[in-house]
This record gives C-alpha cells, structure tokens and sequence, in this order.
C-alpha cells in the first residue's frame, strides 16, 4: 500500500521572470523542486514521487532529485504536459502502471515548495481516515468580490464560507483515476472530483504552503527562510 506522490513541476514560470523554469529555481541555493520533494519524503508518509518536469530538463531533475528518496522508496521523472492537468494526468497514468501497490496519490504544485511536513502527513492521514478527497485550506483574510466583464460588483459572497485552498490534494488513488477519466475539466484536482460527484474533505492548511508565482513571491520566501541551514 504505496504513497505516491504526483509533483507537476513542468510549467515555464513565465511571471518569475527569472529566465528558467520555475521549479529550478533557487531559494538560498536549492531549488523550489528539491525542496517540494524532500518535504514530501520528510513527511514520512510518502514512498514514491513522479515528477512531471520541464520536457527539456527531463535529465537534469532526474540527476537532482533521484538521491532524495528513503530506502524502498523512489522518484520517478517524466516529461510534463502543455497544461498543468497534463502533466498531472501523465504522472497518474505512470504511478498507476508502474507502482502496483499504489492506494494513495498525492498531487503537490513544485511552486508550494515550502509547505510543512507536518500538513503533509495530515492530509494522507484524513485519506487513510476514509475520506476520499482531501485538500488543505486557510481562511480568507480578504473581502472577495464577484465582479462582471467591465468590473462592476455584482456579488460580495460571505468570507466565513470561503477558503483559500493549496496543495498537496490528497486521494483515494481510484477516486483520482476515476475523475481524470471522466473527461470534466477544472482548474484543480479536487475541483474534478468535486464535478465528479465526489466529496472533499478539507484540512487546516499552511501560510509557508504558498505558491511562489512573482517575484514578490521567491523574495518573501527567500526572507522567511534566510536563516536556514543549507
Ligand atoms: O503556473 P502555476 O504556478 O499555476 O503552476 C502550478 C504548478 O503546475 C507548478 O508547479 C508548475 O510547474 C506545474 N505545471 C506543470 N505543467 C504545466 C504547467 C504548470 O507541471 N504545463
């Protein structure tokens, strides 16, 4: 009963603009990717992770991330899609036909480099718990507005129901195949199993959890982890 985790990792990084793909970038020295991956390992609940990588850095992931996985574990690289679901569907089709034992998948964005172990092992562990999807969360501390094609107000939908949602998605690994089979299309994974007719779940989530998509991004997480030990 294998925990797999699917690390879509194979975006461009256009609105870095640091002129390489996003997951190689560094914060103090290691890349956002390697980071993601040994987080996961760190957890203590993943055995493998299939990393959905730049199609052109295919080699270069590999030679970076193979050394990370524990004993009886592994990291498996392939070569990521145009779309993020893509590339996260190219990773579950390998995890599924390679790692037999597969009960748990995981999906974690390379660009939540950061995000605590410990968030990690709660969202496999509510899986292990019964629930078919799960995804971690944290309040809105803002007022959302719902505006229209000129950006007039049409709604102001009440904050205390509203969440921010991050990754990694947790999933009874047939719940996930399940919902990437059915063709629906949505701008998350557990946004699938939702329209799927599924359940999800929902767990506290992490501030240190947060994509690095700018450059305002990389900085506050180059800030927040100054000190750390290399
Ligand atoms: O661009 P964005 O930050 O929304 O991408 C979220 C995650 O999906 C990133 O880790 C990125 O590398 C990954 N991705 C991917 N394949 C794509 C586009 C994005 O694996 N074609």
């Amino acid at each position: 009963m294998s925990v797999v985790a699917l690390v879509p990792a194979a975006g461009r990084g256009e609105r870095l603009g640091y002129g390489m793909p996003k997951a190689l970038v560094p914060v103090n020295g290691v890349p956002l990717l390697t980071r993601a991956v040994q987080g996961l390992f760190a957890s203590g609940q993943v055995q493998h992770v299939v990393i959905a990588a730049p199609p052109s850095d295919v080699d270069l992931v590999h030679t970076a991330t193979a050394s990370l996985a524990p004993a009886g574990g592994a990291v498996h690289v392939l070569s990521g899609g145009a779309e993020r679901t893509d590339s996260v569907r190219l990773a579950l089709e390998h995890a599924l036909s390679v790692i037999p034992d597969t009960s748990i998948v995981l999906v974690h964005d390379a660009a939540r480099a950061f995000t605590p172990p410990q968030v990690i092992a709660d969202v496999v562990a509510a899986v292990r718990d019964g629930h078919d999807a799960v995804i971690p969360v944290l309040p809105v501390a803002d007022t959302i507005k719902q505006v229209d094609e000129v950006g007039v107000v049409v709604s102001t939908p009440d904050r205390a129901g509203l969440r921010v949602v991050q990754t990694p998605q947790g999933f009874r690994a047939e719940t996930l195949k399940a919902a990437y089979c059915s063709g629906i299309a949505a701008t998350d994974d557990a946004g699938l199993v939702e329209k799927n007719g599924g359940k999800v779940h929902t767990v506290p989530g992490h501030a240190h959890a947060m994509k690095i998509t700018t450059p305002f991004d990389l900085a506050v997480a180059e800030a927040l982890f100054a000190g750390e030990q290399a």
